[in-house]
């Protein structure tokens, strides 16, 4: 039997409500299949634990996670603490302590999915966002000057090197000629003369190693429109840390809300442990209240299996997502439902029993 060594980082919010319910539908899986079993091991990190230790994980959080095979982790950020501390402390640290630099975000709008624009079917919104995660606009890099005096300067430096660049534009590149699709680079090169002039000089330049795929290429200004104009243009995109965040979230919105939308923060070499997460944070304001929705984890949680190999399952449990949604009996509030989050990953279990 193979065993999958789990570490799960609930954290804050609404975060340990969702992640049960990933779990669960992980271990029903497990059950189902008879070949594997998922052996978890919970962290407390997150805002609770850095108001009584001083900080977001231990110190050797990292070396403690590097002997799993993928952590799962739910929302990081409460309002006690400011969440450049939390984020940094925590998200942020394994993201870039493990190099995991390709985030991989479907922006896909499911069948029974509620969509706010009009005369658009399911299949007309399919995309998947690879999202560089290591460095960019979240590079970390500037200074704050004469804190506090009439001269304050603060200073946030965009870090872009080749070897960041061309690592994820070859990732973007090799997924969109396996799924046979096209690449579209989301950049900003008309006002950021130097970082995003050299993004699209590198889309260029790794694009003559794939001759076969049809690229296009967007500025993000116009990007955000087309998102919302005529979506069915975007296929695979690549774009930057920081763009690559406002845009899933606007993804999120054209595909049934952030309840929905998932993201996986890769590391291909598989050096170090991946991570997988709902995109929303933490929601204070559902937080305690059972009603958020699970199904952003849930979707996480395929992509853990799809990463694992057993596509199958992957696939079978986003169908049991969109049987859910297109059943609409079993939702939470925030699509439409009344469905508290532990009945409707009850739900989905019982779903992929029968499948
Ligand atoms: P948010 O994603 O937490 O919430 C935005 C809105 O979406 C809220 O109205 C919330 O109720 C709703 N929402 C989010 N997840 C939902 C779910 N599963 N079901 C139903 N509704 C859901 O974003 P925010 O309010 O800007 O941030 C709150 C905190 O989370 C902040 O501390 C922020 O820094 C942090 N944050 C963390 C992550 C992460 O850990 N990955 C991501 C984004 C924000
Ligand atoms: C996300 C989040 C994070 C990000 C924040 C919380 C640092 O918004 O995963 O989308 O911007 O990457
Ligand atoms: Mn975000």
């Amino acid at each position: 039997m193979k065993v999958y060594r789990m570490a799960s980082i609930p954290g804050d919010g609404v975060g340990p409500e969702v992640i049960a319910e990933g779990i669960k539908v992980l271990d029903a899986v497990a059950a189902l299949d008879g070949g594997f079993h998922f052996e978890w091991t919970t962290f407390p990190w997150g805002c609770e634990y850095y108001l009584q230790h001083g900080r977001m994980m231990d110190d050797d959080g990292l070396a403690r996670l590097q002997g799993f095979d993928a952590i799962y982790l739910g929302a990081v950020g409460a309002p006690g603490v400011p969440d450049h501390i939390s984020l940094w402390g925590l998200l942020l640290a394994i993201r870039k302590g493990f190099d995991q630099y390709i985030n991989l975000r479907p922006v896909k709008l499911l069948r029974g999915a509620p969509c706010p624009l009009k005369d658009v079917a399911p299949g007309a919104i399919d995309m998947t966002f690879v999202r560089e995660n290591s460095e960019g606009e979240y590079a970390g890099s500037g200074a704050w000057l004469y804190r506090d005096q009439p001269n304050e300067v603060v200073i946030q430096n965009g870090v872009f090197s080749r070897v960041g660049c061309e690592r994820v534009m070859r990732y973007a590149y090799a997924l969109a000629r396996r799924e046979g699709k096209t690449l579209t680079s989301i950049s900003k090169g008309n006002a950021l003369n130097y970082s995003m002039v050299f993004w699209d000089q590198i889309f260029a330049e790794i694009g003559r190693e794939y001759p076969e795929v049809e690229t296009h290429s967007y500025l993000v200004d116009a990007a955000s429109m087309f998102m919302v104009k005529d979506p069915k243009r975007f296929e695979i995109v690549v774009t930057s840390n920081l763009f690559g965040d406002i845009l899933t979230d606007l993804g999120a919105a054209i595909t049934g809300g952030m309840g929905l939308a998932a993201g996986a923060n890769i590391n291909p070499e598989r050096k170090y442990p991946s991570m997988f997460e709902p995109i929303h944070g933490s929601a204070p304001d559902i937080a305690g209240k059972g009603i958020a929705n699970p199904l952003a984890s849930i979707w996480s949680a395929s992509q853990i299996l799809e990463f694992f190999g057993h596509n199958d399952w992957a696939r079978r449990v986003l169908e049991a997502i969109e049987a859910l949604l297109t059943e609409g009996t079993t939702l939470t509030p925030d699509v439409g439902g009344s469905a508290s989050t532990g009945e409707v990953g009850d739900a989905i279990v019982r779903l992929l029993s029968r499948s």
